[in-house]
């Protein structure tokens, strides 16, 4: 008999295609299936050519040509298919076999599917994959969840495939139970539309305020790329900045200013709501793209009403290196917010998270991949309870540094009208966090005066709930006592 495959992979898009050629090139042999089948033997006989691969024509041919336990992964449109193929598959596997999801499920989707998978004595794996089409072929950033026991049946083929940063450290490790993975992978997400934000707030404050042209931003961006805000973002918009159109023109002046959005930061922003998590410098970068969608509404905006006339007359070297600190500043608050929300996730379902360990997955092969990672794998390695990232002392002093020059940044950008919302939201945050009053003993007072809520005093011990008559109007009665 012909040798049997490692892996099965159904979903022969650009992402999977590359993803069984990475395998493939590292020794395994795949066997692969797609739902339009024409695309097998398309694949096989094309970029799969003299390759180990087996294209298999049907669910049964798929499993019937795997190695056991079984392993069949799905890099399918997100939703429905996956349901559909989970039942598909799940007639022709036995005891142990595992199914993997390495699309870009929704979290919740994929804790249901794991339990429902495992009632039916299988094992479960939801796995976020970034990189994009090159990541997958060249070495992606993984973050597998779901059925513990089914990691050490993949974990060698997933970190033989996985980016390799120094000392040749996969960028995928366990990351945690049932839909931990896909979490993560949704914050991860969550932080490139803040990464991405952050710069480009910072390019509108040097286009519209320092009157800076594409070729100029493009030397300060190359500069950043040396040094501590080093990453892939900073390095494509250096890129991005340099590139002209056919009349020599800059390309990204000619491009329309209205963001696109898939959903995966507004997930981000709505899972940080659902559990009550101050996930600001996220949600305003998910509200910055809406408003920029809002084009028609700004263009007749835009004609009617007046802002300050201000022009910039300061240092404009001195607000270049401001800005560098500003990113630098909200960069540190942005990760500390989306640990914040994954430390809260994982108490909510009971998930035991590798904090340090998910820096490193992020830290090669993703859109968010930087230097800047390997400072926060050694927080967690200092602390691995640490409960907020700017507690730590690393990034205790860097935030405290950064701060005058992202201050004046906002300052400026205020009072000359520039709108730098995920800058000034984390400056915020930042001085929300360590503030040890917050003006919500008012905030209580209202509550309590309009719907008898009912606050607890600083000179009485937690747990005890007052009500005042504050108008000697109303009665005494505690909005507790009933519903409204
Ligand atoms: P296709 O080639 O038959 O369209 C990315 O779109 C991958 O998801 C492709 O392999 C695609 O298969 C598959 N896909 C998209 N929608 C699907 C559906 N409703 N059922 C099954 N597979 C689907």
């Amino acid at each position: 008999m012909a040798k049997l495959a490692d892996i099965g992979l159904i979903g022969l898009a650009v992402m999977g295609e590359n993803l069984v050629l990475n395998m493939e090139s590292k020794g395994y042999t795949v066997a692969v299936y797609n739902r339009t089948v024409e695309k097998v033997d398309k694949f096989v006989n094309g970029r799969g050519a003299g390759k180990n691969f087996i294209g298999a024509h049907s669910i049964k041919d798929l499993v019937a040509s795997l190695e056991k336990p079984r392993k069949v992964m799905m890099l399918v449109k997100a939703g429905k298919p996956v349901d559909d193929f989970i039942e598909l598959l799940i007639p022709h596997l036995e005891e142990g076999d595992i199914i993997i999801d390495g699309g870009n499920s929704h979290f919740p989707d994929t804790i249901r599917r794991t339990k429902y998978v495992e009632s039916k004595g299988l094992l479960y794996i939801g796995t976020g994959v970034s990189g994009g089409e090159e990541g997958a072929l060249k070495g992606p950033s993984m973050m597998p969840g779901g059925s513990p026991a089914a990691w050490p049946h993949v974990k060698e083929i997933f970190q033989a495939v996985a980016a390799k940063v120094e000392d040749n450290e996969p960028c995928c490790d366990w990351v945690g139970e049932d839909g931990a993975g896909h979490f993560v992978k949704m914050v991860h997400n969550g932080i490139e539309y803040g990464d991405m934000q952050i710069i480009c707030e910072a390019y509108q404050m040097m286009k519209e305020l320092l009157g800076m042209n594409a070729d100029e931003m493009h030397e300060v961006f190359k500069e950043w790329n040396n040094d501590v805000l080093d990453s892939y973002l900073i390095e494509i918009t250096r890129d991005i900045l340099g590139f002209k159109d056919e009349d020599g023109e800059p390309l990204v002046e000619k491009i329309l200013d209205t963001a696109g959005q898939k959903g995966t930061g507004k997930w981000t922003g709505v899972a940080a709501l659902d559990l009550g998590i101050p996930l600001t410098l996220i949600g305003e970068s998910v509200f910055a793209r809406c408003l920029s969608a809002q084009k028609d509404l700004r263009v007749e905006a835009s004609k009617v009403i007046e802002g300050p006339k201000t022009k910039f007359d300061g240092d404009k070297a001195q607000m270049i290196n401001d800005l560098k600190d500003a990113l630098f500043g909200a960069k540190i608050i942005s990760y500390a917010q989306g640990y914040n929300l994954m430390m809260e996730a994982a108490k909510e379902h009971n998930w035991n998270l590798n904090y340090g360990g998910i820096a490193l997955m992020w830290r090669g092969g993703c859109i968010i991949r930087s230097v800047f990672l390997a400072d926060i794998k050694s927080a967690f390695d200092n602390n691995p309870n640490l409960a907020n990232l700017l507690l730590d002392p690393y990034f205790k002093d860097k935030v405290e540094k950064a701060q005058a020059g992202w201050r004046r940044v906002c300052a400026t950008a205020l009072s000359h009208g520039v709108p730098v919302p995920s800058l000034t939201s984390a400056l915020c945050y930042f001085d929300g966090i360590r503030s040890e009053r917050l003006p919500a003993n008012l905030l209580q007072a209202q509550r309590d005066y309009f719907g008898a809520h009912t606050y607890e005093r600083l000179d009485k011990p937690r747990g005890e709930f007052f009500h005042t008559n504050w108008t000697g109007r109303g009665g005494d009665t505690a909005s507790s006592t009933y519903d409204v």
